[in-house]
Formats: structure tokens, sequence, C-alpha cells
């Protein structure tokens, strides 16, 4: 019997294609629900030759069948939120789209904030996308924060208003000094007039899933960024502040459940990285930039290049259990296609000793040498291979990317049931 709900995840560190897989899945879903991260994401989603960017619409927005929640645990820029929406009705698409009353919003004090706290933290920030994420999150848990409902209640929004404002101005001109030239008064009305746009949209999101859930309704959960940037399991503290892990689906979207879900890891055939941390496998030579420019590895978010390295099993092995992944789809397997040689982590070795599980220490981490095993490459994806893969299946794929991906399952003890080999939605394989 298939699962009522579906979660896809990143098990690396985000753009591992979670949005092609979610818009993949989402043309035979009731509803697509992100359900944490904010516009730090950058999903993209390539449908016969156009392509489409999405930070904080969930990847099923342009399936015909499919209501898209932005839930509760999503924090939201009002303002980036409404230009997407703006994007999509240029091409002619008609959003169906819900956003929880319960999350929260990111607040133009947040961004200024984000900004200082980098400069602060030094050597061990994360390099922030600048978004206002750690802070509005932070605003969340310090219990002052501000909430899309707030935004059409123009009373509570403004006595809540007073407190983050005279809070978050106060550090970002005490503590570290800067200007912050916003007036309160402007961004009260700016908010309000946002709140006014989007209050077709805003409703209890989190009865109406238990509903579709009750109803047998289809659901899916995509997820952005990915597990080494969980704030818990993740390389802490450069990661974001949201968890990414398959778990997080019930709290950021209110839908308790207790029916056995799929839970698809998105992995990317080798690592990328966009942002400061240890990075074992990374390639600083001819492969990385081969791969880089191959892969078009430039980030969605903020155009940064992304660091390259080889895939890291120790890192995916963490993802299959913090996750409890049922599937793994394996991406972008075309890019490597052309190296004579593919190799792939599966320990590290720090300070001597082998370590086959991800060790929490910054410390450990700062210090690990790889341990790789060499594995054959595969020639180019010609259009006749990509046609033999569509019609024959799986027996048509290379000998070698077979091997690649028994050696996953192998070293990971998860199935990959979904082989990706270009960017658009046709060039995907299930098994
Ligand atoms: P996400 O954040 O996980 O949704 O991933 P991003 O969209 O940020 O980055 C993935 C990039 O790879 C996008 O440009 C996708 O269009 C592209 N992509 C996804 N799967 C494949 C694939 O199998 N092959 C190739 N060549 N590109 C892919
Ligand atoms: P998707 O969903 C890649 C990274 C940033 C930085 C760290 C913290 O597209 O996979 P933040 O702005 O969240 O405070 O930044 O996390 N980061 C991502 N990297 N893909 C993402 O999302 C990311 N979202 C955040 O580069 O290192
Ligand atoms: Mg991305």
């Amino acid at each position: 019997m298939q699962n009522q709900i579906t979660v896809i995840v990143g098990t690396q560190w985000g753009d591992e294609g979670k949005g092609k897989i979610t818009d993949l899945l989402a043309q035979n879903m009731d509803y697509v629900v992100r359900f944490q991260g904010g516009n730090n994401a950058g999903h993209t989603v390539v449908v016969d030759d156009k392509t489409y960017k999405f930070h904080l619409l969930p990847s099923g927005i342009i399936s015909k069948r499919a209501t898209n929640i932005i839930g509760n645990g999503v924090v939201v820029d009002p303002k980036v939120l409404l230009q997407e929406l703006d994007e999509l009705k240029q091409n002619g698409i008609t959003p169906q789209l819900l956003v929880s009353q319960r999350a929260h919003v990111i607040m133009p004090y947040h961004i200024a904030m984000d900004e200082a706290l980098s400069g602060h933290q030094g050597a061990l920030a994360a390099g922030s996308t600048k978004r206002g994420i750690a802070p509005v999150f932070a605003d969340k848990v310090y219990r002052h924060g501000i909430r899309v409902g707030d935004l059409i209640d123009p009373e509570i929004f403004y006595e809540k208003l007073q407190k983050a404002y005279q809070f978050n101005v106060g550090i970002i001109e005490k503590v570290f000094n800067l200007k912050f030239d916003r007036a309160f008064e402007t961004i009260y009305h700016e908010y309000l007039g946002y709140g006014e746009k989007l209050r077709q949209y805003i409703c209890d999101t989190e009865y109406e899933l238990y509903q579709a859930y009750t109803f047998g309704q289809k659901i899916l959960f995509e997820g952005a960024q990915g597990m080494s940037l969980d704030p818990d399991h993740g390389m802490y503290p450069h990661g974001t502040s949201s968890n990414n892990v398959a778990g997080y689906c019930e709290v950021g979207s209110g839908l308790g459940s207790n029916t056995c879900k799929r839970i698809i890891g998105i992995v990317k055939s080798y690592v990328s990285r966009v942002g400061n941390s240890p990075f074992p496998t990374e390639l600083t030579n001819d492969t990385g930039n081969f791969i880089r420019e191959k892969g078009v590895e430039y980030g969605t978010t903020t155009g940064r290049p992304r660091r390259i390295g080889w895939l890291d099993l120790v890192q995916i092995r963490q993802s299959v259990r913090t996750s409890g992944l049922t599937d793994i789809a394996l991406t972008k397997l075309d890019v490597l296609a052309g190296l004579e040689e593919i190799k792939v982590c599966v320990a590290y070795k720090i300070n001597g000793r082998i370590v086959t599980e991800m060790p929490a220490s910054l410390t450990a981490m700062r210090n690990v040498i790889p341990v790789y095993d060499t594995l054959r490459g595969w020639t180019e994806f010609t259009t006749s291979i990509k046609e033999r893969v569509r019609t024959g299946g799986y027996t048509q794929l290379p000998e070698e990317i077979k091997n690649y991906i028994n050696f996953i399952e192998k070293n990971t003890n998860c199935p990959v049931k979904f082989i990706s080999f270009g960017a658009d939605r046709n060039e995907t394989l299930i098994r």
C-alpha cells in the first residue's frame, strides 16, 4: 500500500535537488507542505525547458492537483512571498496556497541583525544567507516574535511590534553600534499592508491538514536545507536555525500522525556547501572546478559559488539515522560523467583513529582526514542513453553507475529508489 505521508529532506548541506523531486512527486499529491526554514532556501524546478526558482513557495506550486501550505514552522518574509506570487501569476499560474497564521514573520530589523551577527561570530559564523533567519528564530524563542496572523490584527500587531522593535533596534544600535534607520511607524504600516495582500491565503493550516489526513488525502512534506545544517544534528554552530531532519515535519506543520511515512533523503552524487564549516571531502583542485562548472553549483539564493567535494557516506549514514530514511533519491549523476575515477568517503581518520559515525565535536571535525574508496567513473549521459534508461529502466544504466548505487546502498543500508540524471522533471528514473 502507498504511504499517505511522504517526507523529502536534504541529507547533505542543502541544494541536493529537493525542489526537483518535490515537483515530480507533487503531481500525485493533494498537499505539499513546507515545514521549516525560510527564504534562505532556493529550490529549482525545471519542466519542459522552463525554470522556476522558489524560496518560500513550496515546489508543488505548479502542480495542478496539490494545495500548497507554508506551515507554522516556516519563517516568512512577506515581501519575498508577495514577489514570488507575482512572478507565478506572470507565468500564468494561479497559486493554490495557504499560509499558517502561526508562522513567524521576518522583519527588517532581523535582516540588519543577521548582518551584524555574522560579523561578530567571525570564524564560527556559518556564512548566513543574510535573510534574517537566526534573529527571527531567536525572537520566536524569546517569545516576542511577530506571527503571520498578527499582520491582519492591527492592535495586537502594534502591541507586539513595540516590544520586538525596541529589543532588536536596541541590540543593533547599543551592542553592535550600528545605525538602524527604519522608523517604527513606517514598518508598522508597511507590514500591515503586506498583511492585507496576504489575507486571502492566511488560515488555520494545521486544522486543514488534520482534515486532509483524516480523509485519507496524500500529503508531501518538502524539507529545506540539509542535515549538516540542522541546529541539533548538523555541524553546529556552522548551520542554520531550524531543524530539518524529517521528524520536524510534525512540529512545523502541526500534523501529528501515527502512520508509517515514506521518508526520502535527497543525496547529490557529490557534495556542495555554500557557507563556512569544516568540509572533510572538499576538492579545491581542477576536479572540484570541473564539477562546479558542469553542475552549475552557484547558490540559488545568493549566487555564491558552492564549495565542492566527493560524496561523504559518514554524512549520509547520519542522515539515514536521524531522519529514518526509507529511500534515497540520488541526483546529478550526469554531472560526474566523464571523470575516470570517482572517490567516495567511507570513514574519517581523526588523530589516527578510524571513525565511521559523525563526531559531535568541532575540534574533531577540524581534524578529519577522509578515508576514500575509489570507484570507476562513467561516460556522458547521451540522449540515447537517457532514452534507453527512460524506456528500459534500471537495467539500462551503465554498469559503473549501478556499481556506484550498490556501493551507496551497501554502505548506508538504505535503498536508492530515485535516480536523477538531469535537471528536468523527466530526467528521473523511479525504481
Ligand atoms: P534544492 O535546494 O535541494 O532544491 O536544490 P537547488 O535547486 O538549490 O540546486 C539543485 C540544482 O541542480 C538545480 O539547479 C536543479 O535544477 C539541478 N538539478 C537537480 N537534479 C539534477 C540532476 O540530476 N542533474 C542536473 N544536471 N541538475 C540537476
Ligand atoms: P536549500 O533549501 C544551502 C546555509 C548558509 C549558511 C547556513 C546558515 O536551498 O537547500 P542562514 O541564512 O540559514 O542563517 O545560513 O546555512 N544555508 C543553505 N545552504 N542550501 C540552503 O537551502 C541553505 N539554507 C541555509 O549558506 O552556511
Ligand atoms: Mg537550494
